[in-house]
């Protein structure tokens, strides 16, 4: 006989009644934690959030314990071994013996196993993902090694380093040649020789003014003043596009002839420039020699928890390109994931200026083909905004395997988009169901959708989803 709505309610409490009674201490005194996962895992400290429980999780039910220890992200324990990402975070080389040191226990700092590590922090990119969630997201898509990952607008390269580190093959592309540049030291850094680095840091004046005649002067606290008095300085007497690694690198007054050298010393340059327009606390060539350390401090952590392992990172591929027309071979890739331009949020050109500039980039023209930044008035914007992404959805989808995930990070902005609409912002669609909407018709279906809260005073906006969708 079918149950009355109420008399299955009471027949429920009925039965947690009697489940509570049996099984109250083992419930409550184990703790979620220990009700969710085996005895001999034990989670990443500063493990705070639901959806990051929700991927340590899967990550437990998907991967075996070798898996864990090589490629779990939120885990520090498997039994006795220490993962290979509590002592990426830790500094400690991935071969260490298991044991635990005090050190290596007490050593916990806010987001320390969250971002931050391997060669991660090398450059502020804003709208960056968090290193540690696209560790959890790549494991729980099902990637191995062997696989390849691809992100098509892969700003600072977040996936293509988490995936050199576990062992994935990755392809990235972006729009801004800037950003593709950036990726790559990045990935290199991971390896670079550091001995010339140590002797440019200890000839930091020379090779500050060696960038200095090639850049210009950096100016402090104005960006006006940056473009009305440097004029063409940035424009350089070649038109190769990397000219620093082929025509300058061999006038580097410590005459290194790495390019991979002059890419990193470049990158803490122009880190440094872009940081002088900002705020004037420190001297330009302050803040070069104090990026110039860190960078080098950076580097050399990651190299000593790597000793030894090199030959376990995958081959990457950071590309120039256009999301919107892959140059990728039709069902080629195992996985996608991404992260699109927050709807017209951040302006990446603007923040990227001077650092396109000493790449010869035409600004204007690589505006044209920037997701987000099309179209004048806002209402404009969101229609080529959808029109753009149709297309990535598009692309993604001829890429990807069948049965494969494609997984997009993307914040919603309702108070921008409720302007548009003209509706209350807690009525307004947003941009991950929008693009879950525009999946579809190519074939690529919502299987998950996890959210994470964006906190901080300055943020309008609140959540972030991560949406997974299936190609079929
Ligand atoms: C939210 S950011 C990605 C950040 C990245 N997930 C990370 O971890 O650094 C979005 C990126 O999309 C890029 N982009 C915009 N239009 C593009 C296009 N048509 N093709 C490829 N990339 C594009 C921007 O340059 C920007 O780097």
């Amino acid at each position: 006989m079918e149950r009355t709505d109420s008399s299955r309610i009471s027949f429920i409490n009925e039965e947690k009644r009697s489940y509570q009674a049996e099984n109250i201490t083992g419930t409550v005194f184990g703790g979620v934690r220990e009700n969710l996962f085996p005895r001999h895992l034990e989670l990443v400290p500063q493990l705070n959030e639901v959806y990051e429980l929700e991927l340590a999780y899967y990550e437990s039910k998907i991967l075996t314990d070798e898996q864990i220890i090589r490629n779990g992200a939120y885990f520090a324990r498997v039994g006795d071994t220490f993962t290979r990402h509590f002592l990426m975070c830790s500094g400690e080389p991935v071969r260490l013996p298991q044991h635990s040191s005090s050190r290596l226990r007490s050593f916990f700092r806010t987001n320390q196993f969250k971002t931050g590590y391997a060669t991660h922090g090398l450059f502020p990119y804003r709208g960056k993902f968090h290193p540690q969630m696209i560790k959890g997201v790549i494991n729980v898509m099902g990637l191995k090694p062997g696989d390849t990952v691809l992100d098509p607008m892969m700003g600072s390269g977040t996936v293509l380093i988490e995936a050199k580190l576990m062992g994935i093959k990755s392809i990235g592309v972006d729009a801004s040649p800037f950003c593709r540049f950036m990726t790559q030291v990045k990935l290199d850094a991971l390896t670079v020789s550091l001995a010339p680095v140590r002797e440019a840091l200890e000839n930091c004046r020379s090779v500050y003014d060696y960038f200095v005649r090639l850049a210009g002067q950096p100016n402090r606290g104005s960006k006006k003043r940056l473009e009305r008095e440097s004029g063409d300085l940035f424009v350089r007497d070649s038109g190769d596009k990397y000219a620093p690694r082929s025509k300058n690198r061999g006038d580097l007054p410590w005459g290194s002839e790495i390019p991979e050298v002059y890419d990193f010393l470049l990158l803490a340059y122009l880190d440094a420039a872009g940081y002088a327009e900002r705020s004037d606390r420190k001297s330009p060539y302050e803040q070069f020699r104090a990026i110039l350390e860190r960078y080098l401090f950076v580097a050399e952590k990651i190299q000593l928890v790597l000793a030894g392992a090199e030959s376990e990172l995958a081959e990457s591929k950071a590309l120039e390109g256009d999301a919107r027309g892959l140059p990728i071979e039709d069902s080629s890739i195992e996985g996608i994931i991404f992260s699109p331009p927050y709807s017209f949020a951040i302006d990446y050109l603007e923040n990227d200026s001077f650092h396109l500039r000493f790449l010869r980039t035409d600004i204007d023209k690589l505006r044209e083909g920037m997701i987000g930044l099309r179209g004048r008035t806002l209402r404009q914007k969101f229609e080529l905004y959808e029109a753009d992404m149709e297309k990535v959805l598009s692309e993604c989808a001829r890429v990807l395997r069948p049965g494969r995930i494609c997984t997009i990070v993307v914040g919603t902005n309702n108070n921008q988009l409720s302007k548009i609409f003209e509706v209350p912002p807690d009525e307004v669609k947003g941009i991950d169901e929008l693009l879950v909407e525009l999946g579809k018709p190519h074939g690529l279906h919502l299987i998950r959708k996890l959210s994470r809260q964006i906190t901080g005073m300055a943020n309008t906006m609140r959540t972030e989803f991560i949406v997974m969708l299936q190609r079929s």
